[in-house]
Order: structure tokens, then C-alpha cells, then sequence
């Protein structure tokens, strides 16, 4: 049976880069900075998404093409079966993720419509607005729809061509917007809290959540990237590519700050952060720039953050479907649009955590904690803060001590030459040996007692 391939480098790369830019970066990378104190976790940000996270860009890329296999039978066609749980955990991880994204890429779409129709009062209902089921589901069913169709046409029909429409799109956009929120009075005041960094800021709390955004960010931690690794050829400079992805995603997370943080501080409005931080702010801002302007600029925001969201929700689906159809000969289309349902299925009790049903708005204390979180936040946790990290280092682990180093060069190299003996084979050998386990695990265990008991 065909599984489908990537035609052109590039149409990997700007498919790869597209399921790492998403949400994350435009809607959760804000108030994680916000929440973190700013600058002190961006340096943090970005040095786990080059230092720890770029060897795990590399790793899962090589097992995907070594064994042109999904996430689970990735470890099966290696001859490793009692690892495939890292491929399990990581479709279940990927579920959960979708489940959640799906309706707060809703929100967006929702928002794009009442931007377009001059609706800024909208900021400040956005309590009521999230909370108006009907309405929010028939938007997130809308976007699923729309990403199963691009996954059901398959690799190069639905994945590679959407990404090569949506990501130049994408990145045109935002410059408009960068260039326009450079312009607006006090936008400095934004620029400094965002990159003048006050290390007393920096505790194990903001290190847990910089490491689970790089992680998300990146796409990382649960095979999407050994899925679509799977679809490349021998010809591939892994680490080119792999350079490109980390920074086109770490580039647009910066640069969604400097929209971000300049029209922030120049509304005056208070960094509220938490998951409605742009949908409460940004709404006023539109608004002050007058009917026309305002409803511009606010439906091009929405616009451009709903493209980036289909190209991460479209990876997302990829995942479990691509298993269904290596593993159990599923036909693309059928098992698309049953996971689309499924996952859909799953996302309701995170639309109505905001507040409507007070068993799920109220979902859970953890030990140690005085305040319950609703349900939809339960899952970032599960799924970004814990289930990403943990897969990333069980990656590294597997990649050292069971698949050793030395066919993960024989696999590099195989579309770069000159990788083997160089200072970046070194690097790459060291960190998944020593660093990368070193530090991921330390992280995740501490941040995971802390997060979970409190401890
Ligand atoms: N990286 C995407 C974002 O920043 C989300 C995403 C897409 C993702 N695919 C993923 C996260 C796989 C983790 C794993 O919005």
C-alpha cells in the first residue's frame, strides 16, 4: 500500500515548521511569557528549544525515515516492541491535544467572524462568549472539519499543499502586523518587559512551563515529527531541515511578542495573562483604531492565527491516522473522519470547563494546591507539561542506550555526507547521551511533583 510521501524538500519543511507554529506560538507562548515574568522566560524558552529539544528534532526526524513507520510501529519495525509505549503514549498525548486545541481554535474562527463584523465589545464577554456552547462548538466542529479534509486528501495533496498556501501566507501577515505595532505610542514599554530579562524571576515553576511551551511548540515529544520524518527520502539533510523547523517556530513565537507585547502596552490595559490574554486584549485594541482600521487589522489577527492553527491541527490528526492506516489497514479517509469524530467527542468537556458546567470548570485540586483548575487546563498539564517532556526523554533514552548513537549517524548521514566526524555529530552524540536525558528528566520529575503534589 502507498503511504504517501513528501514531494519536495521544502514542502517537508514548510509542513513541519507549520505543525510547530501554531497556538502555541501566538496564543499560549504570551501568557506563558506574561506568567513567567517576561524576558526571564523567554531566555529561558529558548535555550531549551536549542540546547535540549534540537537533538529530539533530530532523533525523531532519523527514526521516522529510518523506518518509514508511524509513531508506534516505528519501535515494532526497529525490532524494539516493548518500546512502542512511547509511541502509544504519544498518540494518546496527541488526542489529548487535539482535543483541547480544537476548541480554542473554535474561539479564534469564531472571532474571526466578529471582528469582521466590528464586534469589539466582544473582549469583554469573552467569559460569556466561551461559555455560549452552541456557538463555540459549531465553530471547533467547522475547524475539524476543515483540518480532516486536508489530512483525508492525503501527504502531498492535503498536507504539503496546505502548508505551501498557508505558511507564506502566514508569515506575510505577520510582518504587516509587526510593522504596524512597532508604530503605536508606548509600544517600548512592551519591547522592554518582553526582552529586558530580571532573573529573580526565574524559579523551578517558570522552568517547568518554558520547557513544556518548548516542547508544544516545537511539536515535540509524541512522534509527530517521527510520523512525518516517515515521509521523507534518503536525500534529506535531517539537521538542515531540522535547523529550519526550530527556527522558523522559535522565530515566529518572537516575533508574535513583538506584536503582542507592544500593543499590550501601548492599550494600557493590565497583562492578564492566562488563556484569554489576546482575546480580551487585543478586541479593545482593534477597537481603538476606529471601525475601519479596527476591523482590519483584528480580522487579518484572527485570520492569520487560524491559519497557523490548521497546519498544527492537521499534523495532530496525522498521527493517529497515519497508525491506523500502516498498522491496521485502514483506509485514510474512513479512519480520518472516525478520529476526527472521536477526538471531537473528547474536546466537550473542555468546551464547557469555562465556566458552564461547574463539574468540569472545577475539575480537579492537586495535593499540595488550595485552588481546583477546570478541565481543559487538567489536560495542558497531562498532555503539554508532563506527557511532551516525558516523551522526549524516554526519546533520548531510547535513542542512546537502544538504538545507539552510531545508527542514528549511519541514518543522518545518509543525506549528509559530511555529518559523520563533524563537531555537530559530537554534539548531537553528547546531548542525547548525557545532557538531554540529564536535565529533561530532572526537570520533568521536580516539575511534575510540584505541579501534581505540590511538593
Ligand atoms: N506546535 C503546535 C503549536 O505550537 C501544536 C502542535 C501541533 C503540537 N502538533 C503537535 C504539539 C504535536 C505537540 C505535539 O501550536
Amino acid at each position: 500500500m502507498n503511504r504517501g510521501s513528501f514531494n519536495t524538500r521544502l514542502g517537508f519543511i514548510l509542513a513541519a515548521s507549520g505543525s510547530a507554529v501554531g497556538l502555541g506560538n501566538i496564543w499560549k507562548f504570551p501568557f506563558e511569557v506574561s506568567n513567567g515574568g517576561g524576558a526571564a522566560f523567554l531566555i529561558m524558552y529558548l535555550m531549551f528549544c536549542f540546547i535540549l529539544c534540537f537533538p529530539v528534532i533530530v532523533s525523531e526526524i532519523a527514526i521516522g525515515r529510518n523506518t518509514k513507520k508511524n509513531a508506534i510501529g516505528a519501535f515494532e519495525k526497529m525490532g524494539k516492541r516493548n518500546w512502542n509505549f512511547i509511541g502509544k503514549m504519544g498518540v494518546l498525548c496527541g488526542v489529548l491535544i487535539l482535543s483541547f486545541y480544537t476548541i480554542v481554535a473554535g474561539w479564534v474562527l469564531g472571532y474571526v467572524v466578529e471582528m469582521v463584523s466590528g464586534n469589539f465589545s466582544i473582549a469583554d464577554n469573552f467569559g460569556v462568549y466561551v461559555n455560549d456552547t452552541g456557538n463555540v462548538l459549531l465553530y471547533s466542529v467547522l475547524f475539524m472539519i476543515t483540518t480532516a479534509f486536508i489530512v483525508s486528501k492525503g501527504v502531498e495533496e492535503g498536507i504539503e499543499k496546505a502548508a505551501k498556501i498557508l505558511m507564506p501566507s502566514l508569515i506575510i501577515i505577520i510582518i504587516i502586523l509587526i510593522v504596524y505595532a512597532l508604530t503605536l505610542p508606548n509600544s517600548i514599554d512592551g519591547i522592554i518587559f518582553y526582552l529586558v530579562p530580571d532573573f529573580s524571576q526565574i524559579n523551578l515553576t517558570v522552568a517547568g512551563n518554558a520547557l513544556g511551551q518548548a516542547f508544544f511548540s516545537l511539536s515535540l515529544g509524541m512522534g509527530m515529527l517521527i510520523t512525518y520524518g516517515s515521509y521523507i527520502d534518503e536525500k534529506n539533510n535531517i539537521i538542515n531541515s531540522a535547523a529550519l523547523i526550530t527556527l522558523t517556530d522559535v522565530g515566529i513565537a518572537f516575533l508574535a511578542g513583538l506584536i503582542i507585547f507592544p500593543f499590550v502596552f501601548s492599550s494600557g490595559i493590565e497583562t492578564q495573562g492566562g488563556p484569554g490574554l489576546i482575546f480580551q486584549v487585543f478586541p479593545k485594541i482593534f477597537e481603538d483604531l476606529g471601525p475601519l482600521t479596527g476591523t482590519v487589522i483584528g480580522s487579518t489577527f484572527f485570520i492569520l492565527l487560524s491559519f497557523a492553527a490548521i497546519t498544527s491541527t492537521v499534523s495532530l490528526l496525522e498521527v493517529p491516522v497515519s497508525y491506523l492506516v500502516d498498522e491496521y489497514k485502514v483506509e485514510r479517509k474512513f479512519s480520518v473522519w472516525i478520529v476526527a469524530f472521536i477526538i471531537l467527542l473528547i474536546g466537550i468537556p473542555s468546551a464547557l470547563s469555562q465556566g458552564k458546567v461547574a463539574y468540569f470548570s472545577e475539575f480537579i485540586t492537586y495535593f499540595g494546591h488550595d485552588k481546583p483548575i477546570d478541565f481543559m487546563q487538567f489536560i495542558i498539564d497531562v498532555s503539554n507539561d508532563t506527557l511532551l517532556p516525558f516523551g522526549g526523554f524516554l526519546i533520548t533514552i531510547y535513542v542512546s542506550f537502544v538504538w545507539k548513537k552510531r545508527n542514528l549517524s549511519d541514518e543522518i548521514s545518509k543525506g549528509n555526507p559530511s555529518y559523520k566526524g563533524s563537531l555537530v555529530e559530537k554534539y548531537i552524540n553528547f546531548s542525547i547521551t548525557y545532557i538531554c536525558p540529564l536535565i529533561l528528566g530532572s526537570i520533568f520529575i521536580l516539575t511534575f511533583l510540584n505541579k501534581f503534589f505540590g511538593i
